[in-house]
């Protein structure tokens, strides 16, 4: 639908709801679920374009039913000044025309914090969701844009405790606060049941519980030959003695083209896969190997062995409570954590605290509770 065919009652909250890259997508769906369901709320969606295509977006705004945007700013690939000059400059003239009471920001992608710098200088309060969290290296365009995002919010969702320790130590006031929980989780606990009706697993030749899963995207890991290589070598190694299936991110992929790397692993390879396929196939993993945020949480909520190739984590309590181990890049570690799991001795995890399926209903009822009371 076209925005301006949809004038919003003045008595109703009016939020922008931001999104641009693949992590966020399944963090807004249940956001503009609850949003779309309570008619004190006009709810808006903005899509930035940073991710655009069939694999990186649009299947997941299918999979997970989120509306069609309202806005698309069509920003696509190019460095970080690009992409963050393109969709603050398109935001600014978007908001400018809208007004709204709020906009809400999820993760820390480029587009969470070009939109969010549009937002502050038009003094617009900003909802941030998934706040505080640290990874402690500057050198990771993630935690810059978490930095800077965190410090120009009003309001600052949580998913685990040292987010709010982390928060209250750079100068957050202790009321902008709000521990609510996990939105990526809301949407897993909503389509496991789907997920695991399918079966992906068959075309890949796979079977549950017998195979390793990978996934590799950060720049510090793709975009560095001599880690790559590294990696490669190690999980090959591995993947004689558990097949290792591998959607490859069109960075990664990039980079393979390039040659970095050496040669092209001889792991199983696939696309990107869509969100129901990746849950079925994470949920039946013997152990997921990765270098993302998200996927941590994921198989820690889901209880499967997660060995995450960073030296560090923004989320700590995935090996402090869940399932995950931080292995770092050292082929010889990766090789040794992963065989130990192999002999059976995953570490046992929990799932944290309020990682229920009801974080985006906590949001909603804060934001209500705030904005309510100044219209
Ligand atoms: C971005 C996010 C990262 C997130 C990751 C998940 C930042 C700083 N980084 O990194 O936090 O974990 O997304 O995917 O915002 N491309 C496509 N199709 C698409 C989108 C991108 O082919 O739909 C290609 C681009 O042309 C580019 C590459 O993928 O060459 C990287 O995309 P980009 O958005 O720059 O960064 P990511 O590495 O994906």
């Amino acid at each position: 639908m076209n925005i301006d065919q949809r004038a919003a009652p003045a008595t109703r909250i009016n939020v922008v709801v931001v999104a641009g890259a693949r992590p966020n997508f399944m963090k807004i769906a249940p956001l503009m679920h609850e949003l779309r369901e309570d008619n004190r709320f006009a709810a808006y969606l903005v899509h930035t374009g940073q991710h655009y295509d069939e694999a990186m977006s649009k299947s997941f705004f299918r999979d997970l039913g989120i509306p069609k945007p309202d806005f698309n700013l069509g920003v696509g690939s190019g460095s970080h000044g690009e992409q963050t000059g393109h969709v603050l400059i398109k935001m600014e003239a978007l908001l400018e025309e809208r007004r709204p009471d709020a906009i809400l920001v999820v993760g820390d992608v480029n587009s969470t914090l070009a939109a969010s710098l549009a937002a502050v200088k038009l003094q617009i309060p900003i909802a941030h969701v998934e706040a505080g969290l640290r990874s402690g290296d500057r050198t990771m365009p993630e935690e810059i844009n978490r930095i800077l995002t965190d410090s120009i919010s009003t309001w600052l969702f949580t998913t685990e405790p040292d987010g709010d320790r982390n928060l209250l130590r750079e100068g957050a006031k202790p009321e902008q606060i709000h521990r609510v929980g996990n939105v990526m989780i809301d949407t897993l606990v909503r389509n496991l049941e789907r997920a695991r009706q399918l079966n992906p697993l068959e075309d890949l030749g796979l079977k549950p519980g017998a195979y390793g899963l990978l996934t590799l995207h950060r720049p510090a890991n793709v975009d560095d030959a001599d880690t790559l290589d590294g990696l490669f070598r190690a999980l090959e190694e591995i993947h004689h003695e558990l097949p290792i299936v591998f959607p490859v991110h069109p960075r990664t992929a990039a980079a393979i083209e390039a040659g970095r790397g050496g040669i092209k692993p001889a792991l199983q390879t696939t696309e990107p896969l869509g969100y129901l396929d990746f849950l079925h196939l994470m949920a039946n993993a013997k152990v997921v190997l990765t270098d993302s945020g998200g996927i941590q949480e994921e198989t820690t909520a889901l209880g499967v062995s997660c060995l995450t190739l960073r030296e560090n984590t923004e989320r700590p309590i995935t090996v402090t409570h869940g399932t995950n181990t931080i292995v770092g890049t050292n082929p010889d570690i990766i090789l040794s954590e992963t065989r130990k799991i192999l002999a059976g001795g995953a570490k046992p995890g929990q799932i944290p605290e309020l990682w229920d399926g009801g974080a985006a209903r906590r949001i909603v009822d804060v934001l209500v509770r705030d904005l309510r009371s100044e219209l």
